[in-house]
């Protein structure tokens, strides 16, 4: 196992504790596939959670773990119809134990920092990313600290960051200056860094792909499915998913990799633009803006693998408004039962407009990922929808309100 730069190729020992090459460019661990030792078929009696695919993680001591993964893939069967499109799966991130699909990166993480004898963890959020950060230092018993753009982030996330004990700071900026902040202080605190910038987080992240092989097995549908539809902020999970399925393919457990689609926010989506444009570099967002503040981002660090990932996959990257967003949350609320964030909901906004678009084609398999639970932003259900209608306690009352009352 060594980390490998995904621009100038250079291998890095796996002590270096930099996230990034002398380049510049962002690093990788890469595995000898020739040693692995991994059956699908082995492990086929272990139910899906992160460490099961431990042979595949760079992690050789008992990790921080609370549990993380094991996540539902549903079929959705009511929008696979009305999207026409062969089978729909939604994998439900936010049933981890934080309610994102972060948990399963900062499980590798921390686990990390642990192996390195780190004392304060470091990382810059919208939300998530702090929420799960602070459960799993909290767990090794490190020092959490985070860094939140003020007025811009989801009031679940940011009482789990303060609950879990982290040292929780406002910046009057957005994320992006939020996140050079805390690599500031990383570099020059020693605090360790737990941004998605850090490969080890990824590595967590990309067990996602293993995850849902390992499912789609179980429903008796094709390994590998041909579509994967992932909401795009920092650009980290959507590049660790690819990777996930790269391996399993060198690892012959399936024949194709998925076409990665990524979805922005359409007025935070450079992503978007550089991939239309056919550009090799991002041109950043400076003032980017969306309901879905998990993905208000102008300027993702992993944008360079984000791009690889989605350009070798033969996917694309599309933007959604946030009124396709929050049509798509309420949607898939109620006609699949499925409570996710608005940020998740984008990938459901996504693969309508990519059906409507005929992009996506009738006979693909698709599974989308709703990265975040319902309950993390509770204020834009409420916004977005009208709050309950308030009545007297006296029967007659209620039920006459009730036979006027339309659901929002
Ligand atoms: N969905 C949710 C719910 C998120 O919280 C995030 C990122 C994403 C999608 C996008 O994932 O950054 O890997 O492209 N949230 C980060 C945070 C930025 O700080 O919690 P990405």
């Amino acid at each position: 196992m060594h980390l490998e730069c995904i621009d100038c190729g250079k291998k890095h020992d796996l002590s270096t504790v930099a996230n990034t090459c002398s380049c510049d460019g962002l690093l990788e661990i890469r595995y000898d596939f020739s040693k692995v030792q991994f059956s699908l078929e082995d492990l086929s009696a272990v139910p899906p959670h992160v460490w099961k695919y431990r042979e595949l993680l760079p992690i050789s001591g008992v990790p921080i773990s609370l549990m993380e993964g094991g996540t539902p893939l549903y079929r959705c069967k009511r929008l696979e119809e009305e999207c026409g499109v062969k089978e729909l799966y939604v994998k439900h991130e936010g049933m981890n134990p934080t309610g994102s699909f972060k948990d399963r990166g900062m499980t590798v993480g921390v686990s990390r920092a642990a192996e390195l004898g780190t004392k304060t963890v470091a990382c810059a959020s919208t939300g998530n990313t702090s929420a799960s950060m602070a459960i799993y230092a909290a767990k090794a018993g490190m020092e959490a600290v985070v860094l939140l753009p003020q007025g811009h982030v989801a009031l679940g996330k940011v009482a789990q960051a303060l609950m879990h004990g982290a040292k929780v700071l406002s910046v009057r900026g957005n994320f992006d200056d939020a996140l050079l902040l805390v690599q500031r202080l990383c570099s020059e605190k020693g605090f360790y860094l737990l941004n998605s910038v850090n490969p080890y987080r990824l590595e967590g992240q990309k067990t996602i792909a293993f995850e849902t092989v390992d499912q789609l097995v179980a429903y008796g549908s094709e390994k590998s499915p041909d579509r994967v539809i992932v909401p795009v902020g920092n650009a980290g999970n959507v590049s660790a998913i690819y990777k996930g399925y790269k391996e399993f393919r060198e690892l012959d457990i399936i024949e194709d990799v998925p076409m990665m689609t990524g979805i922005q926010a359409s007025r935070s989506a450079p992503i978007v633009d550089a991939f239309r444009r056919g550009l090799a570099e991002i041109e950043p967002v400076i003032e980017p803006e969306t309901v879905a503040t998990a993905i208000r981002i102008g300027n993702p660090i992993n944008a360079p693998k984000a791009l690889q990932a989605i350009r070798q996959s033969n996917g694309v990257a599309e933007s959604v408004t946030d009124q396709e967003i929050l049509k798509a949350q309420k949607d898939l609320a109620r006609l699949e039962g499925i409570g996710v964030e608005p940020a998740s909901a984008a990938s459901i906004a996504g693969l309508r407009k990519l059906a409507r678009q005929g992009t996506i084609e009738r006979d693909e398999i698709v599974v989308c990922i709703a990265t975040g639970h319902l309950l993390k932003d509770p204020e834009t259900v409420i916004r977005s929808l009208s709050p309950p209608t308030e009545v007297e306690a006296d029967f007659d009352v209620l039920y006459e309100a009730l036979s006027h009352l339309e659901r929002s």
